[in-house]
């Protein structure tokens, strides 16, 4: 594929950069009274002010152009028609089939009538569940789930779980275990009681050493109380791989098949959610994926110019590959969403974290931001010093649920806005000097702190504003995110989809596993040193 950068789309951004450079963000707004309306797009609840990124109208214009250069609409296309857009797995990526009311096909196949088929399943569980039908091994209804799963299998129900909370009725209670360190098992089964917990094992490949682990553990916890035989009754498995969960001893009827076209960090509108479908009951779900639905239609439907993904991603594309920001910053001002930037840390940096395109060729431009953040406003008496004075442009996405008018709630949103207000005009010496003037300072002081005081400003940000965090504005939400990072994927010409990096990392952790003779010729000194300091302290820490 041709290269990005001999583009004249991308010479023509370049271009307009260079033109745009001088202009402060404060310049940008009091040039254009008309800037928040213009860079402003609502869709179904989400209202998105990219106002406070560094561009103007002409920006968005060549980025689109940009987007049309790449063939954005053959690749949507293509992904929504279930062809193989995981091009080196030769897989579909059909995620929002999970999601649809339309008859969706993979590869020809009409799969629709699949989903359906789990998701009554998944529907008859948690009503059981729910209404203390299912009952374990000695005749107790179930009424803990435990879902042993990592990464793709584990982030987005966590996430989803923590930020619909009050939407949950508190009749199931339900844990995440996904680190194969013993104690966060430990944690979660001390306060559960093995006759009423159902663990939930959730595995695409059904071969992650950490959940397999955890399982067995989990499994030993289990029977040590109730026998053998008492399995049966409390696992179930999710999973691409159900003759593996079969080996593992999880019944057929207990088997919830993934298919293999949904990625693992796409995959929490399937069985995956199971989970968090206990704790909200079935029709919560259903609400989260509706929204997901309504972002799908319009990310399908919807001209760029006014299609949420499609600007987000651009937003993205131009402060990454312009800009050269190396990270964006998600800050969402609620306490409910505070698991959002771990799960956008998977979905963004595994999807786009790749430096080779369709073609075997390296791509030339920087791909995926280093995405990280956390809640406002705890964040602000901690990093926010960095957003203000420190070296580097920092995007930030902020985003903020206007809530009801609760006096604590007004000071969370006043200060989400203050914040992407103040990173965006910063304060200038002169500003600084009169405030110190007006403190009482003495001239000379006050001259010789102003600097010190100096925010260039100018850092751009998002705001994505939701009326509340619902089930249904939450999909919207999610979904929003994932379109973005397949348009920004497309544009750059890699695949979205497949995660060899983190391959190489579980091969030497295996090898390590047999030991570190055995590992002896795949190591470097550094490794084998640090070996060999491990086993000296395992030693002295022996009884
Ligand atoms: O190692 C990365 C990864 O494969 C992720 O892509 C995936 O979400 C996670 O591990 C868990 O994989 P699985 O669901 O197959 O256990």
């Amino acid at each position: 594929m041709t290269d990005l950068m001999s583009l004249p789309e991308w010479a023509a951004l370049e271009q307009h950069r260079d033109a745009l450079a001088p202009q402060h963000l404060r310049r940008l707004f009091a040039d254009d009274a008309q800037r928040f309306t213009s860079l402003s797009l609502r869709q179904g609840s989400l209202f998105f002010d990219f106002s406070k990124q560094r561009i103007t109208s002409d920006t968005v214009r060549l980025l689109i152009a940009l987007a049309r250069a790449r063939k954005l609409d053959q690749g949507i296309r293509r992904m929504a028609a279930g062809e193989p857009v995981n091009f080196t797995e030769n897989r579909a990526a059909l995620h929002i089939a999970l999601r649809a009311r339309r008859t969706c096909h993979v590869a020809g196949q009409e799969v629709s009538g699949e989903v359906r088929a789990t998701r009554a399943r998944t529907r008859a569980l948690v009503d059981d569940l729910r209404t203390g039908r299912m009952t374990g091994a000695t005749g107790k209804p179930l009424r803990r789930v435990v879902n042993l799963g990592i990464g793709g299998s584990d982030l987005g129900p966590r996430m989803a779980h923590r930020a619909l909370a009050p939407w949950s009725d508190g009749r199931i209670a339900v844990d995440y275990v996904a680190n194969v360190d013993p104690r966060e098992l430990h944690d979660v089964l001390e306060r559960a009681h093995p006759d009423e917990t159902l663990f939930v094992l959730s595995s695409k490949s059904f071969s992650t050493v950490e959940t397999l682990t955890n399982a067995r553990s989990a499994r030993e916890w289990l029977t040590r109380e109730l026998g053998e035989a008492a399995a049966a009754r409390h696992f179930v498995a999710v999973s691409n791989n159900v003759a593996a969960a079969r080996e593992f001893g999880i019944a057929s009827d207990h088997c919830f098949a993934l298919p293999e076209w949904v990625g693992g960090r796409y995959s929490m509108w399937s069985a995956i959610g199971l989970p968090l479908a206990c704790a909200l009951g079935m029709d919560g779900f259903e609400e989260l994926l509706d929204g997901a639905r309504e972002m799908d239609e319009h990310f399908l439907d919807t001209p760029w110019e006014s299609n949420l993904p499609v600007v987000m991603a651009l937003m993205g594309i131009w402060n990454t590959n312009f800009l050269d920001a190396p990270t964006l910053a998600v800050l969402p001002y609620s306490h409910g969403l505070a698991d959002l930037p771990a799960y956008l840390q998977q979905l963004d940096m595994e999807s786009n974290g790749k430096r080779i395109d369709r073609d075997g060729h390296a791509v030339m431009v920087a791909t995926a931001p280093i995405l990280w953040g956390g809640t406002g406003t705890v964040g602000q008496h901690a990093f926010h010093q960095l957003l203000y004075q420190g070296t580097r442009t920092v995007p930030v996405d902020f985003i903020v649920i206007a809530g009801d008018d609760d006096p604590a709630q007004r000071i969370l949103v006043d200060n989400a806005l203050a914040q992407a207000a103040a990173l965006m005009a910063g304060r200038t010496e002169e500003e600084a000097l009169a405030q110190l003037r007006a403190q009482g300072a003495d001239e000379e002081a006050a001259r010789w702190l102003a600097p010190h005081l100096v925010c260039p400003g100018n850092q751009p940000s998002s705001t994505l504003l939701l009326p509340t965090l619902t089930p249904r504005s939450l999909g919207q939400l999610v979904a929003l995110y994932e379109h973005k990072v397949f348009v920004q994927g497309w544009i750059w010409g890699i695949n979205s989809y497949d995660q060899y990096g983190v391959e190489l990392g579980k091969q030497m952790a295996r090898a390590l596993e047999g030991g570190a003779a055995a590992a002896a010729e795949l190591l470097d000194g550094s490794t084998r040193g640090l070996l060999a300091t491990v086993a000296a302290l395992r030693a002295t820490n022996r009884p």
